[in-house]
């Protein structure tokens, strides 16, 4: 991705980490053939050990993201040694490889037994053995995101608690403030509250510059990310020029304002200090920062007075900024400028944020890690697709939103559902081995029954996580292939387990699903999305196709394939549609 915003470094870390393999045998010759093997790949790196009584220290200590045990060995075999890695705490979750020769394939199922993941008979085709190993690292990293999920939405519990103590101990500091700067303070408070619900950072970001322009009576603002050494602009609102196709090309150009002192936006990162300037172009001589006018120039806009703000993380270091521009009264005539209360509210403003901010950023890391696993083995498409995806859903969402008179503070909600869920659309393809999802060719029917299991996978994925938000992406990711007409899929199928515990996905086929209202509104939502965006892009199995053609199978397909009254929405916004597959097209 170049132009989109890019992913959390610590994500990054992870998804290109390294494999490391350690592999027990009591042969030097299986170690050498192995290592020999797994040395074209540079990502996994082999430890060999030769003793298998020793090997659990060994093991414990080095945390393997995979283990390879041979069968046979002296003293404490491979089944038994699979045994104690699965008893103890520090290695139960290290997936087990094990190796066997061909006379010994009948303890295939005490391995399995004992909780190996998968079984090989020496010697494994080099390419099969590479294979195996990343499947099962990309499984092991899923499943401890998962985790990790969980724990957060734990945290997430933690921060609303915190939230509320925040809330109790503002009403009782405020009583002695004068009236209105009191009302304020206190509308921020009680929006601690509401933001620390909210997941999606996209969502959020855009949540508080709103709610930040409506408290202090802003006409313009804009709010910025932190993203690596550079400040993103996430979101620009303005009432006097509200024009959303002028305002996203603002956008665009915004994405890489450098964190020093020339801009005003850098300064207040770099400083971690508020800004307060009466009239930005006059600034006085002895600052570093100028203002950039060239948003008044194309747009015939006068800013003139900017309020700027850090918004902090826990450590105290700077993860965005908000900028709020020209104050206004309550009847909407210009303020000559902003005052201390607005310092002091947009202070407090910050500081209710932050807890927010983290938890949502935390979110959208956890959710690029699972895209990013099911999409490891495809380096040309990574969260671009999703985030478009996922804005594509945004616009007829909002579109059905204003047809059927959704109330704001649902509208709200359900877009920071459908968002994450919307971006977690194609995570069971995380489930398809690489063989299917790259083939450069048309799938075969057995290929293709296979890769419909990525709907099926809702109960193995989200069966743990206890929030709203897994029941939308669980509609999402069972629903996104179902027709208006009935001929999708998977309808009520679910994947079985055969008795190792592997999924078995269909052998062929499923050409009847849900139909019309059936089918969830935000999956009939993402169906249109993925479409439109995966017929658009280049594919291993095809060229991206031209628009009109896109936008006449869509119209076709309206009342086949698609729910009509969401294709329609979709055509009149197309504009906005464009806009966004502009803005994340670097991929
Ligand atoms: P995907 O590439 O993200 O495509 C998503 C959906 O867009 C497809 O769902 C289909 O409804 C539509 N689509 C994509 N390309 C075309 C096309 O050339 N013509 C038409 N009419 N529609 C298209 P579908 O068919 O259920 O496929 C789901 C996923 O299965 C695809 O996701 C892709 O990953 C895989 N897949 C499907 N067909 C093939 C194939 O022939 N070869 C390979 N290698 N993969 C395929
Ligand atoms: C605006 O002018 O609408 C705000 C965008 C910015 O802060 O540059
Ligand atoms: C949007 O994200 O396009 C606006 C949605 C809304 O107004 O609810
Ligand atoms: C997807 O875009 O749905 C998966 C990645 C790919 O097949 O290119
Ligand atoms: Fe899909
Ligand atoms: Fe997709």
């Amino acid at each position: 991705m170049t132009t989109g915003p890019s992913m959390p470094d610590e994500f990054k870390d992870e998804a290109h980490g390294r494999i490391e393999v350690v592999l027990v045998d009591d042969q030097p010759i299986v170690g050498e053939a192995v290592r020999r093997m797994l040395s074209d790949d540079p990502d996994i790196s082999v430890e060999p050990i030769l003793d298998s009584v020793t090997a659990m220290d060994r093991i414990r200590e080095s945390q393997p993201t995979v283990l390879i045990i041979d069968l046979v060995m002296p003293s404490i075999d491979g089944v038994e040694l699979t045994r104690l890695v699965r008893e103890d705490d520090v290695t139960s979750d290290i997936p087990v490889i094990i190796l066997s020769s061909e006379s010994d394939v009948h303890r295939k199922v005490d391995a399995f037994e004992v909780g190996a993941s998968d079984f090989l008979v020496k010697m494994p085709d080099r390419l099969e053995l590479i294979a195996r190993i990343r499947a099962l690292a990309a499984k092991a990293v899923a499943e401890q995101a998962l985790k990790k999920m969980a724990d957060r939405l734990q945290r997430q519990a933690v921060a609303l608690d915190e939230a509320n103590r925040n809330l109790q101990a503002l009403n009782v500091s405020l009583e002695s403030d004068v009236s209105e700067q009191r009302d304020r303070l206190r509308a921020i408070a009680m929006l601690g509250n509401e933001l620390a619900r909210i997941q999606d950072i996209d969502i959020l970001m855009e949540r508080l510059l709103t709610e930040a322009r409506r408290i202090l009576g802003a006409d313009a603002g804009g709010s910025f990310l932190v993203d690596g050494d550079a400040l993103r602009l996430t979101h620009a609102q303005n009432q006097s020029q509200s024009d959303p196709v002028m305002l996203e090309q603002l956008r665009q150009s915004a994405v890489n304002i450098p964190v020093d002192t020339s801009s005003i936006v850098g300064w207040v990162t770099m400083e971690n200090e508020l800004v307060n300037i009466e009239d930005v172009y006059s600034i006085d001589d002895d600052v570093p920062f100028t203002f950039n006018s060239s948003f008044d120039e194309s747009y015939g806009y006068r800013t003139r007075s900017v309020l700027a703000a850090p918004l902090t993380g826990s450590a105290g270091q700077v993860i965005g900024v908000l900028q709020l521009i020209n104050p206004m009264h309550p009847d909407g005539t210009p303020r000559t400028s902003f005052n201390t209360d607005d310092e002091n509210a947009v202070r407090h403003f910050a500081s209710m944020a932050s807890v927010s901010m983290q938890n949502a950023q935390l979110t959208r890391s956890m959710i690029l890690r699972m895209i990013r696993m099911a999409e490891l083995r495809d380096p040309s498409e990574t969260g671009a697709h999703a985030n478009r995806v996922a804005e594509y859903a945004l616009v007829i969402y909002a579109g059905w939103a204003d047809k059927h008179g959704v109330p704001d503070e649902v509208r709200e909600r359900e877009r920071d559902r459908l968002r994450i869920a919307a971006m977690l659309h194609d995570v069971g393809k995380v489930a398809i081995p690489d063989t299917i999802l790259k083939k450069p060719g048309k799938l075969t029917d057995e290929e293709f029954a296979t890769m419909q299991g990525h709907t099926m996978v809702d109960d193995t994925l989200f069966d743990e996580l206890l929030s709203g938000y897994d029941e939308a992406a669980a509609d999402v990711v069972r629903g996104h292939h179902e027709r208006w007409d009935g001929g999708g899929y998977p309808g009520n199928q679910a994947l079985e387990r055969d008795d190792h515990g592997y999924l078995v996905f269909p052998s062929s086929p499923i050409r009847q699903g849900r139909s019309g209202e059936d089918i969830p509104l935000f999956a009939r939502i993402v169906a249109i999305a993925d479409v439109f965006d995966a017929l658009g892009s280049n594919r291993s199995y095809k060229e991206a196709w031209s628009d009109d053609r896109i936008l006449s199978l869509l119209q076709d397909e309206a009342g086949t394939h698609f729910d009509p009254e969401l294709i329609e929405i979709f055509i009149d916004r197309i504009e906005a549609i464009r806009v966004i597959r502009h803005k994340w097209s670097g991929s």
